[in-house]
């Protein structure tokens, strides 16, 4: 199948399951969260009520405390481990216990930008902006409880880049000993070399299995848990949100809104800046728990142009490093950097690029008026696409396609970012 604009459609069309979009069949059968953030963006290129449905469906996962899960398990399905039985969350409908990065306001500022139909576009974001306000001040409270301006991950599925090299030290500490026996299904659907390794289970089953048995009450993560690690993804990316639903404020919100939000704009940005590492050209993460910088440079190093806090000086940094990793791949943005030993470029988040992870730092880019990088980011993901399809990610030296087919945050990239012709 060429990769056109109908092509992209037709992935969305086959992967919806009534108002949700699943990543795609058989590897991933429910809603997961940042996914469905960068599906409704496909969404409303071609069909507006579709993508707002798709932001209420997610809500429809959304806890009291404000927290919107990773996965929200609309319906059973015995094809993914681990599943509701696991989670043991007893929330309803069934969801996961852990979140993931928070693009879903700057998903629905988008759509309220380009939609057509304003009396639907009003409607819904008049309804969805309290929601989204109630998972921001969760972030606050559950995940940045000393006010560091930093948010912390407990999970490495929440960071979205699962078993990035970043997290290994930290990852380490977590003892391959779940309770639960572990029932692999996505080797099933997928070459186990494009996967994570089994050692990798067993640690991401023991930390839901000792979450689940302090009832997933936040406080006591907080202080319980081995694996605590500030992500630049998840940092980077609640940063621009903040700036979207301060956007979202201005016509939905109150006053008191926006002065909580810009508040917290000035905090976080001064927590990111925190983490230049100079002597590399690129951002790194933080390890919460050996209070120490993560020295790993993977792709989300390069998100703080996209959360708009880096001054000219880093981004031209950034854009350096990045023309050197591009002289040991073919294909902009290796999920780790190919000057690493750990990079592998088939193996998920250690090495292989992804086209929605693309459209954010090539963004970033541009909005940071550093065309000639951003340009080279955009025509490489526009390339892989082209020659491989909408896999799920890729290989950045061959260009192979890589995971999953038929994916629908590659398919929805692909409409919104503008890759493909008619
Ligand atoms: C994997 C990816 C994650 C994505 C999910 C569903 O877990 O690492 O980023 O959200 O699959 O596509």
């Amino acid at each position: 199948m060429t990769a056109s604009v109908e092509a992209a459609r037709v992935i969305l069309r086959d992967n919806d399951r009534g108002g949700y979009t699943v990543p795609t069949a058989g590897l991933y059968p429910y809603q997961w969260n940042w996914d469905a953030a960068f599906i409704a963006m496909g969404w409303i290129t071609f069909d507006e009520p579709r993508a707002w449905r798709e932001i209420d469906r997610l809500l429809e996962g959304q806890w009291a405390d404000g927290m919107v899960p990773h996965v929200i398990f609309h319906q059973p399905n015995d094809t993914y481990f681990p599943g509701p039985a696991v989670w043991r969350t007893r929330h309803q409908p069934a969801t996961t216990g852990i979140t993931q990065p928070a693009l879903l306001a700057t998903a629905a500022r988008k759509c309220w930008q380009v939609a057509g139909d304003r009396a639907l576009a009003e409607d819904r974001v008049s309804a969805i902006y309290p929601k989204l306000l109630a998972w921001h001040r969760w972030w606050v409270s559950a995940r940045d409880p000393e006010g560091r301006g930093l948010v912390g991950i407990l999970h490495p599925w929440e960071s979205g880049m699962d078993n990035s090299p970043a997290w290994d030290a930290a990852f380490a500490r977590v003892s391959p000993t779940p309770t639960t026996p572990i029932r692999r299904t996505d080797t099933g659907h997928v070459d186990a070399a494009m996967r994570p390794s089994d050692d990798f289970y067993k640690r991401v089953i023991a930390l839901i299995d000792l979450y689940a048995s302090l009832d997933w009450d936040p406080p006591r993560l907080w202080q319980k848990t081995p694996f605590k690690v500030a992500d630049l993804a998840v940092n980077a990316i609640l940063h621009r949100a903040n700036r979207d639903l301060l956007a979202l404020a201005e016509r939905f919100g109150s006053a008191a809104d926006r002065t909580e939000i810009t508040e917290r704009l000035a905090v976080t940005a001064a927590g990111i800046d925190r983490l230049w590492n100079d002597r590399a050209g690129i951002y790194f993460p933080f390890d919460l728990i050996s209070r120490e910088p993560i020295e790993v440079a993977i792709s989300a190093g390069f998100l703080p142009v996209w959360a708009g806090v880096a001054d000219a000086a880093r981004v031209k940094a950034m854009a350096a490093t990045l023309e050197r990793w591009r002289t040991k791949v073919s294909y902009l943005v290796p999920s780790t950097s190919p000057e690493d030993p750990r990079f592998e470029p088939k193996r998920y988040w250690r090495g292989p690029a992804w086209a929605m992870f693309n459209m954010l730092i090539g963004e970033g880019f541009a909005e940071s008026g550093a065309s000639d990088i951003a340009a080279r980011i955009k025509s490489d993901t526009a390339d892989l696409i082209a020659k491989a399809g909408f896999h799920e990610y890729f290989d950045p030296v061959t260009g192979d396609g890589c995971g999953g087919g038929h994916f629908s945050f590659t398919a929805s990239t692909a409409l919104s970012w503008g890759l493909l012709g008619e």
